[in-house]
């Protein structure tokens, strides 16, 4: 008989998509965000009847719901207009994930496209940035009232200035003339705003929306209107209710509460257990803390990790307070594993760029401090989560690790 390779497997979840991060639930289980979600469809409203929605900036720290809400209000809105027979495109990108203004054009350009509406056609490559925000425009303009422009974390792409500049102006200048667009960014800075170029600030005109933290007992009933992503009577008495409480430690995180549920379930799996314990939260825990950095320094190249690692090598080793990291001292120690790893070592300068990058993405801080008579100044590094927890994510991500 051929050997059943599924047959002896069984899970704790009968539909683990409903705890995954990216999935839109509905508004039955969209828990105390009603506020939220109406002040976003006060802005967007105009856009039922055909006419510009006001550009959103939404703000809140993680997993305050700010993705969940924006896809959910959306969807209801296209659905709205659609009524009203007007139809409205809806283009989403995460920025983590987009690497310059070309490549962010390109997928709002595809998404908002319809080759067989519009006669346009959007290649991968080949084209100025220029002329894919031309085509852009054109299939906007061929298949949509109005058009709207998800930008999620936005704070992290490297050209969000000029992106949103572009963006705010499309009804200027002739380069929308049938239809308009509105722009929602997100971002989890509270001061991003800061970062952006004044012209853009007011080009952008946007109506501001903060998204504050859950309660213990909110995160309880997020939880629990998600049960159904586990069969009955797996979930063992007063989990929910943990798992809450460990995601509103720090402050009230519904990502870290989901990640947490899930990990619970997988851990469960992985024990061959028919029910999700007590025991499997605190572990849990650990890999959705462990998560936050990995998601971050999974992005990077190798030599980042690298340097990041020397880094962490030397603030895990001691008190970093009295005793500062310098950017010398972590250009050392990075060149000592490149040459364990036979590989090599990018020169001084190429380091202090990864460096900045690092900084960017908000995984280190750097300040210049004076060094003493007649010794000028120096850098300091500092890192920004536990230094046991960064290198335990840098293995994670190393390769033929
Ligand atoms: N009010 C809510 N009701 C139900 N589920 C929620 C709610 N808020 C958040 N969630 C769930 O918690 C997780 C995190 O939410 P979301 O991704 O929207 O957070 P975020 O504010 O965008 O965080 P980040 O800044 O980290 O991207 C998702 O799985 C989401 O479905
Ligand atoms: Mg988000």
């Amino acid at each position: 008989m051929p050997k059943d390779f599924f047959g002896g497997i069984s899970s704790v979840f009968k539909d683990k998509d409903m705890v995954q991060i990216d999935y839109v639930v509905d508004e039955d289980r969209i828990i105390g965000r009603d506020e939220e979600l109406e002040s976003l469809a006060q802005s967007l409203y105009p856009a039922t009847n055909g006419s510009k929605p006001s550009n959103c900036l939404v703000y809140g720290k993680p997993g305050t719901g700010k993705s969940l809400s924006v896809k959910f209000i959306t969807q209801k809105l296209k659905e709205k207009a659609g009524e009203n027979g007007y139809s409205v495109g809806i283009a989403y990108v995460d920025c983590s994930q987009s690497s310059s203004e070309t490549d962010a054009v390109i997928r709002i350009a595809k998404q908002l496209n319809d080759p067989d509406l519009s006669d346009v056609h959007i290649p991968d490559t080949g084209l100025s940035t220029g002329q894919f925000y031309q085509r852009a425009w054109k299939a906007m303009d061929a298949i949509h009232d109005i058009s709207l422009i998800i930008l999620d974390e936005i704070d992290k792409h490297h050209a969000y200035d000029d992106l949103l500049m572009t963006l705010s102006r499309a009804g200027e200048a002739n380069k929308l003339t049938d239809s308009s667009l509105g722009v929602i960014g997100i971002s989890n800075k509270p001061r991003f705003t800061d970062k952006l170029n004044e012209r853009t600030v007011s080009s952008l005109g946007e109506r501001r929306h903060v998204f504050p933290p859950y309660t213990a007992n909110e995160l309880k009933k997020i939880l629990e209107a998600r049960k159904d992503a586990f069969y009955d009577g797996v979930l063992e008495e007063g989990i929910t209710a943990r798992v809450a409480a460990l995601s509103a430690r720090e402050y009230g995180d519904a990502r870290k509460a989901m990640d947490i549920f899930r990990y619970a379930g997988e851990i469960a799996n992985e024990n061959q257990s028919e029910t999700v314990k007590d025991e499997f939260i605190d572990e849990a825990f650990e890999r959705a803390e462990r998560d936050e950095i990995l998601e971050v320094i999974s992005t990077l190249p190798h030599h980042s990790t690298l340097v990041i690692q020397s880094v962490a090598a030397l603030a895990a080793d001691r008190d970093t307070e009295k005793n500062p990291i310098t950017t010398t001292e972590a250009y050392n120690l990075y060149q000592r594993k490149c040459s364990i790893e036979e590989a090599s070592p990018l020169s001084e300068r190429r380091v202090r760029d990864l460096l900045e990058e690092a900084e960017f993405l908000e995984i280190i801080t750097r300040n210049t401090k004076a060094a003493g008579k007649a010794k000028g100044s120096r850098t300091i590094i500092t890192l920004v989560d536990d230094p046991e927890k960064t290198l335990e994510a840098c293995k994670l991500v190393e390769p033929n690790d």
